[in-house]
């Protein structure tokens, strides 16, 4: 049985929601992480893959003037700096050089990937599309890049008031 209830209700039955950290380097020459849970994959053949970026964020205009981003798959330990990335801005301080996070110089684009995190994926901007108070950055994939460190675990939201963590069991390797 379906009962009607607000949009705002329903939403909540959405968790556990998969966490990225996209990152794009701005004009000063910082690479700036934003923590995002709206995202997707979007094509196979060309791989692409897609964000949703709240028009108020710095990341916005970072990412539309770079015309390229990474996409981190971060771990579950990355908990800590995800929820920094989310709660901070890149108008105000440099985010990974205030969390010391490591990153290593990417493949394809000129940008970082988070040496930490489950997998990276280079994106090329393609395409853009206004949806409400977000902005819908579709990429393709250019490089991809996984973590070797064996039995690390994807970062999912948990909860509402972002409370983050694994979710098991994870796939095994092979499957979509
Ligand atoms: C778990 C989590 C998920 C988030 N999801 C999104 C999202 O999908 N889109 C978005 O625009 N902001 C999202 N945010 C908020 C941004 O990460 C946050 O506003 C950030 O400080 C913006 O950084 P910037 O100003 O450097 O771009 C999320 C934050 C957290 C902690």
């Amino acid at each position: 049985m379906q009962q009607q209830t607000e949009f705002s209700t329903a939403i909540r039955r959405k968790y556990p929601e998969q966490v990225v950290i996209a990152i794009a380097r701005d004009s000063d020459g910082k690479c700036n992480p934003i923590t995002l849970g709206w995202t997707m994959i979007t094509s196979g053949k060309p791989p692409m893959m897609a964000i949703s970026v709240g028009l108020p964020r710095y990341s916005l205009g970072v990412i539309r003037q770079a015309g390229e981003f990474v996409i981190a798959f971060p771990s579950a330990q990355m908990a800590e700096e995800a929820l920094f990335f989310g709660t901070h801005s890149g108008r105000d301080m440099d985010k990974l050089a205030e969390r010391n996070t490591p990153t290593r110089p990417a493949a394809e684009i000129d940008c970082v990937l988070l040496s930490e995190a489950v997998a990276n994926f280079e994106c090329v901007l393609e395409s853009e599309l206004k949806t409400g108070d977000h902005v819908i950055f579709a990429g393709r994939v250019v490089a991809a890049h996984v973590n070797e460190q064996e039995g690390l675990q994807r970062l999912y939201t948990l909860g509402p008031g972002y409370q983050m963590g694994a979710v098991s069991p994870q796939p095994a390797e092979g499957e979509d």
